[in-house]
């Protein structure tokens, strides 16, 4: 496969400071409380590629960053409490995210819960910002995050996956795709369609290239936790065969699951044909999710 495009990196980098920054100055009228501490230290850092996804789908339909950058910070915001949630103790029990303390470690456990309950909130408080355009657009991206994050999305993937931990049979090829579907495809799906959305624009294409987008970048992500390197991850590997973690790589193999992902990457790329050299961008984000090291 060719080198990620010279585009994407950039791009990727200018999205992590726009978002940054803007969820900085959202949060910076709060209480001086640690609940508020541990959200900004949640929401900040990450590579942003959800928020990426929005920002691009955004500039394929015309749509500017003014205009766009509540639902990129409102997808981070959501992520990030999902992160928070995911490394409990009750759930993965991670003690190292975005290669600093997990937040149940540096407060507490109660802490943690709050502060990803509060991003969960301010996530949905972003989507009803005027900025966005017609209150029936935003409507449509609310009703549409609430489904992703919710119990027919993340959070059924994330009941699946704690499931399959002591479930007594292996889990089909057909169950884990449905259970990565919804634990990272759901997000990752809903950030890629939001530019379309936002434009009143037809969003199957968008839609098309993020399932295969979030399948492959989960895949990467459980080939990461076997042969990656925890320095640059920035969170402890080698975790998922040990806790029976039901993944591509643990049905596959690594060969099967690094073929899979690359199968879905051409599959992602294929499906903004309609758009031509403008999705220059997120061609080069369905390239970098099965190449990286983070
Ligand atoms: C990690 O997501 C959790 C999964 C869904 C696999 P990311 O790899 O996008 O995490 P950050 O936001 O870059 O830290
Ligand atoms: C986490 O998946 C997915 C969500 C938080 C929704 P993982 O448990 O595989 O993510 P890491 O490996 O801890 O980042
Ligand atoms: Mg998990
Ligand atoms: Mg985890
Ligand atoms: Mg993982």
């Amino acid at each position: 496969m060719p080198k990620a495009l010279p585009l994407f990196p950039d791009r990727l980098a200018q999205a992590q400071v726009v978002i940054e920054r803007y969820l900085v100055d959202r949060m910076a009228g709060l209480q001086d409380q640690p609940v508020v501490h541990a959200m900004r230290y949640a929401a900040s850092g990450g590579k942003r590629l959800r928020g990426f996804l929005v920002l691009e789908s955004a500039a394929l339909h015309g749509i500017a960053l003014p205009q766009a950058i509540d639902a990129a910070a409102a997808v981070e915001c959501l992520h990030a409490y999902s992160l928070v949630h995911d490394d409990l103790p009750c759930m993965d029990n991670d003690d190292l995210r975005r290669g600093l303390p997990t937040v149940h470690v540096k407060w507490d456990d109660a802490t943690a819960v709050l502060a990803g309950d509060a991003l969960q909130a301010l996530a949905f408080a972003l989507l009803t910002s005027p900025m966005l355009g017609a209150a029936d657009r935003r409507l449509t991206l609310v009703a549409g995050l609430a489904a992703a994050s919710g119990v027919e999305g993340m959070v059924l993937g994330q009941a699946l996956d704690i499931a399959a931990e002591t479930a007594s049979t292996p889990l089909t090829l057909e169950q884990i795709t449905a259970l990565q579907a919804g634990k990272t495809g759901a997000l990752i799906g809903w950030s890629a369609e939001a530019g379309a959305i936002l434009a009143g624009a037809d969003p199957a294409p968008l839609r098309a290239y993020a399932t295969a987008l979030g399948l492959a970048f989960q895949i990467a992500d459980d080939i990461l936790d076997v042969e990656g390197d925890a320095e640059k991850a920035g969170k402890r590997l080698r975790k998922d065969e040990a806790a029976g973690k039901a993944t591509f790589v643990s049905l596959l193999g690594l060969d099967g699951a690094r073929a899979r992902a690359r199968a879905l990457a051409d599959q992602a790329e294929a499906a903004l044909a309609p758009y031509g050299s403008a999705a220059a961008p997120l061609i080069g984000a369905a390239r970098f999710v099965i190449a990286r090291d983070n």
